[in-house]
């Protein structure tokens, strides 16, 4: 019988909620392209339930007990006498852990864990596990492809319409009791007629491109896989070889692709210092993929009018992390890809890969990121590792 250690981020303040502001979430069973949202034999939760949380335990504890598992939920994960650690240390064999609260399996962690053989990411973006040592270690490594992209593409289309528009400085008067109309026009402008590019048109990035279609903007995207011609046609896509080619025309650039040794530090003082000035950033990808510091000064100094995303590092990030206070920037916590809409859908997909674990069945090739030795799946089409052989 398996020991599984999942990783979630706390209840709310107030408690595990009652009720719901919504009394569901809509039925989606395909997502664009076809793919099947998860497949379980069953579930044992409510959709549009909080699932994310250490109360929800992502609706797994009667599936996984009634087969005679032992399930350890917790939001302790800080190195070196957390919870995790100690589970890894006493025969965890998988690790679940989201995004949003990440469970870092760093290369020494893997090391201290002798029985770790699967790690899931409940949700997109598997750069918490260290994929080089995942590898070395013969694990699988799955995540829940699509299940949160379109959330994340809403919330970039939310993002960047936040900025250009001033939505969140004009807010703030409101909230304050002001009418300072010229206050919040001063930096307000209409996406109509901006140049908009993306780095990566993989799920979000294409989703993100088909939602901005209708504001009557000029689209470009840089890719590894460069899209069908029919799609480029479709949407009047202007394709970059490279990011560095983008940016200089671009008002708005979004950052959709994974953190990966290719992306790490991608947008640093110099990249930034390319982009046209008073451009604006999203980034609701992974907060590596900008320099951190490097961000702050453009935005100190006008080089960027705004800035936003929901992804940082740390997770959590110490109250003093200077994107909390940086001017212009529209930052939330990481929240985009946990919506309760996603949280059904990747909690289903969690168990849709433990169902298939436990009975030996494959896992669907989409959710694979490391198996057998070397990146596969959505993992070899989106990543690079310095240890993977196929890649060498
Ligand atoms: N903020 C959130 O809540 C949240 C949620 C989901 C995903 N994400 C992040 O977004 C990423 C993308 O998710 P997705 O569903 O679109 O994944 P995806 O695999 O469908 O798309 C990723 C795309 O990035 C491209 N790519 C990789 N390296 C590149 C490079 N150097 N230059 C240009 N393109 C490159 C790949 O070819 C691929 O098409 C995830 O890996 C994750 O890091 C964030």
């Amino acid at each position: 019988m398996a020991k599984i250690v999942c990783v979630l981020y706390d209840d709310p303040e107030e408690g595990y909620p009652r009720d719901y502001a919504r009394a569901g979430i809509p039925k989606i069973d395909h997502y664009p392209g076809g793919q099947t949202t998860p497949t379980p034999e069953n579930i044992d939760f409510t959709p549009g339930e909080l699932l994310g949380s250490v109360s929800g335990e992502l609706g797994l504890r009667k599936f996984l007990e009634d087969q005679g598992h032992e399930l350890v939920v917790t939001s302790d994960k800080e190195p070196p006498d957390s919870v995790l650690d100690k589970e890894l240390a006493n025969g965890a064999e998988i690790v679940i852990s989201q995004p949003f609260w990440p469970a870092y399996l760093t290369a020494e962690r893997i090391e201290k864990a002798p029985n770790l053989k699967l790690a899931i990411t409940a949700g997109i973006g598997s750069d918490h596990y260290d994929l080089d040592a995942a590898i070395k270690k013969g694990m699988t490594v799955a995540e829940i492809t699509y299940s949160n992209s379109i959330s994340v593409s809403e919330h970039v289309v939310m993002m960047i319409l936040a900025l250009v528009r001033n939505y969140l400085h004009s807010y703030q008067f409101v909230v304050a009791g002001g009418w300072n109309i010229a206050d919040c026009v001063q930096r307000a402008y209409d996406l109509e007629g901006m140049h908009v590019g993306t780095v990566a048109a993989g799920r979000i990035g294409l989703a993100v491109l088909k939602r901005l279609k209708p504001f009557d903007v000029n689209l470009h995207y840089t890719e590894r896989h460069r899209l069908p011609d029919s799609v480029e046609k479709e949407l009047n896509l202007t394709y970059h070889p490279s990011v560095e080619d983008m940016v200089p025309v671009c008002d708005v650039v979004t950052i959709n692709a994974p953190l990966h040794p290719e992306t790490e530090n991608m947008f640093n003082d110099e990249l930034i210092g390319k982009m046209k000035r008073g451009a604006y950033l999203i980034n609701t990808a992974r907060a590596k993929i900008c320099d951190r510091d490097a961000v702050v000064r453009a935005l100190q100094s006008g080089q960027l009018a705004g800035y936003a995303g929901d992804v940082w590092y740390p997770q959590p990030p110490p109250k003093s992390h200077p994107w909390r206070t940086m001017p212009n920037h529209g930052m939330t916590p990481h929240t985009s890809g946990s919506t309760l809409s996603a949280q059904a859908r990747y909690a289903a997909g969690t168990r849709e890969i433990l169902e298939c674990w436990f009975a030996g069945k494959p896992i669907r090739d989409e959710y694979l990121i490391v198996e057998g030795g070397k990146l596969a799946g959505a993992g070899a089409h989106s990543y690079s590792a310095r240890q993977d052989g196929s890649r060498a």
